[in-house]
């Protein structure tokens, strides 16, 4: 008889826990957390083990139905979308399981806010500049203190813009959409999904892997010189230029709080103590193996 494989939850399975389950497959028994039975079927349809907690609306007493030799959680499931607090993490954390050896957290690097251009590692303070910075910024101490608690090993992923197939903007590059100007335009970094889901698989096995890790390709550059790269690489023309003036006046609120921000995140201690070995390095290179029929 073959023992059973140890456990991994990932607590919210869109396009980055999908892409992880695939890989974690191999190795582990992969259960999915989603907020509604829609994406619960779509995955059991893919195969995976699902179960529907909606965690905006917790029942009192609800608990996490699965098996309780759990490896790892993986959280990947957004804040919601007000307040300066992260309740339905908080919720997550009151439901009852048995805690995992380790606990993945994905945070963003929104949590350093501007450093007009500088550049920020993970021994940076944080200086969150919006709610939704600020929500991360709870999140992650909140995970610091349940982990605490229960000795469980914690790693915090600090993502910035994730790219990958289906997650290049290349509708905006339709409707020609306005940037800002080069000038204009600050300093922010990117991942390729495959190299977060390698990042994700380190924080597991990586058993001295503990604490915070920015998680970038290394290359710091603005929005609009991205998306200037993408319209060359599929022969789109480049998207007009606005002054960021104009941007203010015009750019959703959501938007502008991006541009607002500029930093260049370092990755040295991912690529050094956590041990990824990224795939991606060269931007365009990951650009174009995201693009449709892209290798
Ligand atoms: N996009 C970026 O560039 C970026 C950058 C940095 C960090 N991040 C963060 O990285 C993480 C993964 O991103 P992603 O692109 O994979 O996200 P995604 O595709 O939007 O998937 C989110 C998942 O969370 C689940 N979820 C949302 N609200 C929930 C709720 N109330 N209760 C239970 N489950 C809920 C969704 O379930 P349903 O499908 O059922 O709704 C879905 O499975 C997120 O935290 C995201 O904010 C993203």
């Amino acid at each position: 008889m073959t023992a059973p494989r140890p456990h991994v939850l990932i607590a919210g399975c869109g396009y980055v826990g999908q892409r992880l389950a695939a890989r974690l497959r191999e190795r582990f028994e992969v259960t999915a957390l989603v907020r509604s039975n829609d994406s619960a079927a779509a995955l059991e349809r893919q195969g995976l083990k699902s179960i529907v907690i909606d965690l905006d609306r917790v029942r009192a007493g609800a608990s996490i139905p699965e098996r309780l030799d759990q490896e790892a959680i993986v959280y990947l499931a957004p804040p919601p979308g007000q307040g300066e607090s992260d309740l339905r993490l908080d919720r997550f954390l009151h439901l009852a399981f048995v805690p995992p050896k380790t606990f993945v957290y994905m945070s963003t690097t929104g949590v350093y806010g501007d450093a007009d251009g500088g550049f920020v590692d993970e021994s940076t303070p944080v200086r969150p500049m919006t709610d939704r910075a600020r929500r991360r910024v709870s999140a992650e101490e909140m995970t610091r203190v349940w982990c605490h608690e229960r000795r469980v090993r914690r790693v915090v992923l600090r993502v910035p813009g994730i790219y990958g197939p289906g997650r290049l903007p290349l509708e905006r590059l339709k409707k020609s959409e306005p940037v800002v100007r080069i000038e204009d335009a600050g300093i922010s970094n990117r991942i390729h999904v495959d190299d977060l889901v390698m990042a994700c698989q380190a924080g597991i096995d990586n058993q001295e892997a503990r604490g915070v890790y920015n998680v970038t390709d290394g290359n710091s550059i603005s929005s609009t010189e991205f998306i200037d790269l993408v319209a060359r690489l599929t022969g789109l023309p480049p998207p007009p230029r606005v002054s960021m003036e104009e941007a203010q006046l015009t750019f959703s609120p959501e938007r502008l709080s991006f541009l607002n921000e500029s930093r260049r995140v370092g990755n040295d201690r991912m690529l050094k103590h956590l041990g990824v070995k990224l795939r991606y390095t060269d931007i365009e290179a990951g650009v174009r193996a995201s693009l449709p029929g892209g290798a």
